[in-house]
């Protein structure tokens, strides 16, 4: 009895410890975090993460195409990565003889693995700090030419750490033969769609698997028939065992963007103006497509990729908003750069820094915002584009196949009336007031360029030329277009970003407790946490675990999202899980998906998350929508990150794809 309290206790006390934890870490200097880690449950050392004289986990993550990331998990070249990443490359094996994306695809064997044209993944060779290099008068071009002759497939980048106070060179190796080796149907790998987009409880099987190829002699090489399987230096091994609350994560991948480090302005910026402005104009999208989708089977699909990608940072920004407001961000900014001033008021070196910050966000917020409302408005429009491209002899039959004339046109005038509207005073394009004037309304120029471009049809489309209306006002829009002004954020904007330099050295001397780790700039980093729970709003405790139930609970024919493949609801009917099966709170269940409190952002999809003994344990694929300000700020008791879990991943490689002789490569503990 006694032992059993004692066992309680400790056990109370290392889930009290293994609580979440801020930062996305460079692998080269985790050994600063190594203590916590190990404290938390990480049984490896610094070394199993970043070794550059032997294999080490790093070796198995992977930059997957243009922004995710992969994980190696067999001596041969077998991949994961997420659904939604793999998605593009599914897209283009598809057709309507072998559609991939509805009914899934497994190989059979090697030879039926399908070669992706245009997929490529990266292994990170090494991260070097170059600062001193740099500081001292080699030049980064050098610096970069050297690298990339190191080996074959080799290219390399420089990579500013806190706005370039650090300077890193990361070496790449890139592999160019990459094959589709199988996927879920999207009801299982896109299950819930963008109605669970961003959502706990979820039940996504949002995962994909391919394989690496090389050349004879284990080097990149272009697709060929004779290429093999590539041996990696390292694959994660895979835990069966599964995961419980407080248990010991780690996400190895590559985040692509945060700015955990700059100033209210950018914050007011983002809170007051920027999110709010692009989720309206977003909405009013949005169900001016939702409408035209729920009239005409062929326009959802049609619209669906669309929709999806419109929604995604939508529902993203209306959590940073309501994150931002919940943890008092500004005030916080507000208040911590009181307390800067006043320590740097008596150095000569830093006592400006704000004022020229400030300065330089009263010159470029206009422009900026200027920027971001010609992308959200007139610059979304597809016929005005089509035109354009058109008129400079290129096909847009491919585009039509996706257009429908009457939904682009009334996302035209919405948006056009928008962009009148919010713009400031005196900044509209004179030629679009010429021609509104002209016609009488927004909605009657839309009608006029609507009712008479060629462009309207594929079949006249390429007849268009620089005169057809919707050209002309793509050239009316584009000439004024502040393009010199659309970088990601607009603390990225050069005359804003170079007062971070010295503001961020500043910081890192004057507040001494804070742990500053560089922003996400799509570099491989290591994020730490648990398994954990979270409290959704008053009274409302979410659980970290789903499962297959769960699944089946949300069923329904009628809707798309929620169409659970019969195979699916046979397996369920039977409970013949086979060896997935596994008992959940008293009865025989699959699990499916898990939350746990890594601190990720986009770019983290399809990374590795794994247990501390480095075992696969899922596959990260999206935070809930309540925790997107982490890019702004961290808030442990919120924001949790969402993976698939690995066991539902080998259940449906299994059970509904059928491709058990995959579980042979791969090292199952
Ligand atoms: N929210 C995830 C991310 O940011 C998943 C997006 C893809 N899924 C979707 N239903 N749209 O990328
Ligand atoms: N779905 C995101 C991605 O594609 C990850 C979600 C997030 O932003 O954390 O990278």
């Amino acid at each position: 009895m006694k032992r059993k309290v004692l066992l309680t206790l400790l056990l109370c006390s290392f889930i009290f410890t293994a609580s979440a934890d801020e930062g996305m870490w460079l692998p080269s200097l985790i050994s600063s975090r190594i203590k916590d880690m190990r404290s938390k449950g990480f049984r490896l050392t610094e070394k199993d993460i970043y070794d550059i004289n032997r294999a080490s986990l790093k070796d198995a993550v992977v930059l997957f195409g243009r922004g995710c990331t992969g994980e190696l998990i067999s001596p041969e070249g077998l991949l994961l990565t997420n659904h939604h990443c793999g998605y593009g490359a599914i897209q283009a094996l598809s057709s309507l003889e072998h559609d991939y994306l509805t009914y899934g695809f497994w190989a059979q064997s090697r030879q039926g693995e399908l070669p992706c044209e245009g997929l490529e993944v990266s292994f990170l060779v090494r991260m070097e700090d170059v600062t001193d290099r740099i500081a001292t008068g080699q030049s980064e071009k050098e610096i970069i030419a050297a690298a990339c002759k190191e080996g074959k497939g080799f290219y390399a980048q420089i990579e500013n750490m806190y706005y370039g106070n650090q300077k890193f060179l990361f070496v790449y190796r890139r592999f160019t033969d990459v094959r589709l080796v199988g996927t879920p149907p999207s009801a299982i790998g896109k299950f819930g769609g963008d109605t669970d987009n961003w959502i706990w409880p979820r039940h996504t099987g949002d995962f994909s698997v391919f394989r690496i190829y090389a050349g004879a002699d284990n080097e990149p090489a272009d697709y060929s028939p004779q290429n093999k399987p590539y041996r990696p230096k390292r694959h994660f091994p895979i835990s069966t065992k599964g995961v419980k609350e407080g248990d010991f994560t780690m996400i190895y991948g590559f985040p692509g963007n945060t700015q955990e480090y700059v100033i209210s302005d950018a914050v007011d910026y983002i809170y007051n103006i920027s999110d709010p402005m692009k989720i309206a104009l977003r909405t009013k999208r949005l169900d001016i497509i939702t409408k035209a989708q729920e009239s005409d089977p062929k326009i959802r699909i049609q619209y669906a990729a669309k929709h999806a990608s419109i929604a995604n940072a939508w529902k993203k920004w209306q959590g940073e908003v309501l994150g931002i407001k919940r943890l008092g961000t500004l005030e916080k900014k507000l208040r911590y750069e009181q307390e800067f001033a006043s320590w740097a008021a008596s150095r000569p070196e830093y006592c400006h820094l704000l004022d020229s910050m400030k300065a330089a966000y009263n010159r470029n917020r206009g422009p900026y915002y200027i920027g971001e409302l010609y992308a959200e408005t007139v610059m979304t429009l597809e016929l005005p584009k089509m035109a354009a491209m058109a008129a400079a002899g290129k096909s847009v039959v491919q585009l039509h196949k996706d257009f429908n004339l009457e939904v682009d046109r009334a996302l035209a005038k919405a948006m056009l009336a928008e962009f009148v509207r919010l713009m400031p005073e005196g900044k509209l394009p004179e030629a679009l007031e010429v021609k509104v004037a002209q016609f009488g309304s927004t909605d009657a120029y839309i009608d006029h360029i609507y009712n008479n471009s060629l462009c309207r049809e594929a079949a006249t489309a390429a007849q268009c030329d620089k005169s057809d209306p919707a050209a002309e006002f793509y050239a009316i829009v584009r000439k004024e277009y502040p393009s010199q002004y659309r970088v990601r954020n607009l603390s990225n904007l050069a005359e804003i970003q170079r007062w971070y330099r010295p503001y961020l050295k500043a910081l890192m001397e004057w507040d001494g407790k804070r742990s500053f780790y560089p922003d996400a700039n799509l570099t491989l980093r290591v994020a730490y946490g648990s398994v954990a729970g979270y409290e959704y709003a008053d009274g409302e405790w979410h659980v970290p675990q789903t499962t297959i139930d769960g699944i089946i609970a949300k069923d329904n024919p009628e809707i798309y999202d929620y169409n659970v493949p019969q195979r699916l609801r046979d397996i369920y009917q039977s409970k013949d899980y086979g060896r997935h099966g596994v008992m959940i709170d008293g009865r025989k269940s699959v699990p499916v998906c898990f939350l746990a409190t890594n601190h990720t952002t986009g770019g983290n999809s399809g990374s590795p998350i794994i247990n501390g003994r480095g075992e696969l344990i899922g596959i990260n694929f999206d935070r809930t929508w309540r925790s997107t300000m982490s890019d702004v700020e961290f808030d442990p008791t919120i924001c949790r990150n969402i993976s698939v879990d690995i066991r539902y991943v080998l259940f449906v490689i299994d059970r509904i794809g059928g491709a058990s002789y995959l579980f042979d490569e791969m090292t199952l503990k």
